[in-house]
């Protein structure tokens, strides 16, 4: 992957790493087997849970001897830590957490998971790291745009920021007009939001009259959804700043589980200092050698409160070696959920594939949706992409939108209705951006 846009920087990328960060390989795995062993035990000793599914899989905590032999334990399921709700996957008395934090939860109840006061230090020791190797140091302003709450992006990102010596502007999401304000009054140095929310602020300067290549932001921290390096060609371009991938999960801690680093912007690095990874076969659960795609899995190595075994977070990605962390193996940038995979007449394709091709176009700024509806027999995609207000022609771009039906259906197979809409028409998403309407007959 080319390093795209990076930024001169007085001082270069350097600051001081972690000692961790700095480790070799070696050392990395020689930790992660001392803290699995540690992990495995605790979550036997003291999580029902645990204790049942390993009794279960005829295995225990003394079996564990090195990395490989995780393989023999059995995998965590989103449906485990619902039927657990809300306390039962804790390991540590209720009184000792001294934070909850609950995913959004669609449908039916959230999961719940609980930080000791020793778990936000670790948070927020790896929050600070990711910042850091988004080329965050210390007495910057971070504008952070992730939404506090129950969500994990405000809060998490909050304490990293506080950790690292950094002044937090804790905007949280929304109030879209105010975010443009600020940041134009505050000058930050630092975004933090999700890629489809900083789409609307870029909106926004445009519709204040505003140069967003003048405004004070160098970089840009996004996360929380799947996005592509087309839209950080955009939004890079757009606002003249380094843009880096931030990924996490609530299950797992949330924000700062992996990040890219700003000098190589070539997928992100995990703590495995904190986390460890695998990739899966979804349909088998066979575990994949590094370089292939599959489910990525993770384990907490110092986790109290809430330690994970074997979690499936249903993210695809693949796991690569170490660059600018020779010692830490890399993730590549997620491209969707096996949730969100869209199956079209027996062919797979996610929102993000459309991403990259809409990104291509002159005319499409990268907010768009897809409708699946049925017509007959037969499932129908629709994408609605809206145009750029300097590229709208007021009556649907037919010429253009034709085109690219014909190019998505080369490249993926797919029969897609492209249906170019005026400037400002889709909702914008004030967090996570929903992408896939499903208005197909159930059942
Ligand atoms: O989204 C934590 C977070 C906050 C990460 C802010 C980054 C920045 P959850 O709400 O539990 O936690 O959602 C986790 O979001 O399993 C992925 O499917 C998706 N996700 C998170 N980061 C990325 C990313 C937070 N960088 C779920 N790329 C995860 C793609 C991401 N998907």
């Amino acid at each position: 992957m080319s390093v795209t846009n990076v930024r001169s920087r007085p001082g270069g990328y350097s600051a001081e790493l972690d000692q961790a960060e700095r480790a070799s390989r070696d050392e990395i795995i020689a930790l992660q087997t001392t803290r699995l062993a540690a992990t495995l035990a605790r979550a036997y000793d003291k999580v029902a849970h645990y204790k049942n599914a390993f009794d279960k899989a005829g295995v225990h905590p003394g079996d564990f001897r090195q990395l490989s032999d995780l393989n023999h334990f059995p995998f965590t399921v989103k449906t485990d830590l619902r039927d657990n709700y809300p306390f039962n996957m804790f390991a540590e008395p209720r009184e000792k957490l001294v934070r909850i934090h609950a995913s959004s939860g669609t449908t039916g109840k959230p999961i719940v998971v609980g930080y000791t006061r020793a778990d936000i230090e670790m948070w927020s020791d790896v929050m600070a790291r990711s910042l850091r190797a988004a080329g965050g140091r210390t007495g910057m302003i971070i504008h952070n745009a992730y939404g506090y709450g129950l969500f994990t992006g405000g809060l998490g990102v909050h304490y990293g920021a506080e950790r690292l010596g950094c002044t937090v502007v804790p905007i949280s999401g929304g109030m879209t007009e105010r975010q443009v304000q600020l940041i134009n009054d505050f000058k930050p140095d630092i975004i933090t939001v999700t890629p489809s929310y900083m789409l609307a602020i870029l909106d926004e300067f445009k519709r204040q009259g505003l140069d967003p290549r003048k405004s004070s932001l160098k970089i840009g921290i996004f996360g929380a959804e799947p996005w592509t390096n087309a839209m950080r060609t955009e939004i890079e371009q757009s606002f003249d700043m380094d843009a880096t991938d931030i990924y996490g999960l609530s299950e797992v801690v949330g924000p700062g589980v992996a990040q890219e680093c700003i000098e190589t912007k070539d997928g992100l690095h995990i703590w495995e200092d904190h986390f460890y990874p695998e990739i899966i076969d979804p349909e088998s659960g066979a575990v994949l050698p590094d370089g292939e795609k599959g489910e990525l899995v993770f384990t907490s190595l110092t986790k109290e409160a809430f330690p994970v075994i074997r979690y499936r977070t249903r993210d695809l990605t693949r796991l690569l070696p170490g660059t600018a962390r020779p010692g830490m193996r890399r993730m590549e940038k997620v491209t969707g959920r096996s949730d969100d995979m869209i199956i079209l007449r027996g062919v797979n394709v996610f929102p993000t594939q459309i991403e990259e091709v809409l990104l291509a176009t002159e005319w499409c700024g990268g907010h768009f949706v897809v409708e699946l509806t049925r017509e007959g027999r037969m499932d129908v995609m629709t994408v609605l992409a809206e145009a750029r207000p300097e590229r709208w022609d007021g009556r649907g771009l037919l010429e253009h939108t034709e085109l690219l039906t014909t190019h998505i259906k080369n490249t993926t197979g797919i029969h897609a209705r492209i249906k170019a809409v005026p400037p400002n028409s889709l909702e914008r998403s004030l967090g996570k951006a929903k992408r896939v309407f499903d208005k197909r007959p159930k059942g």
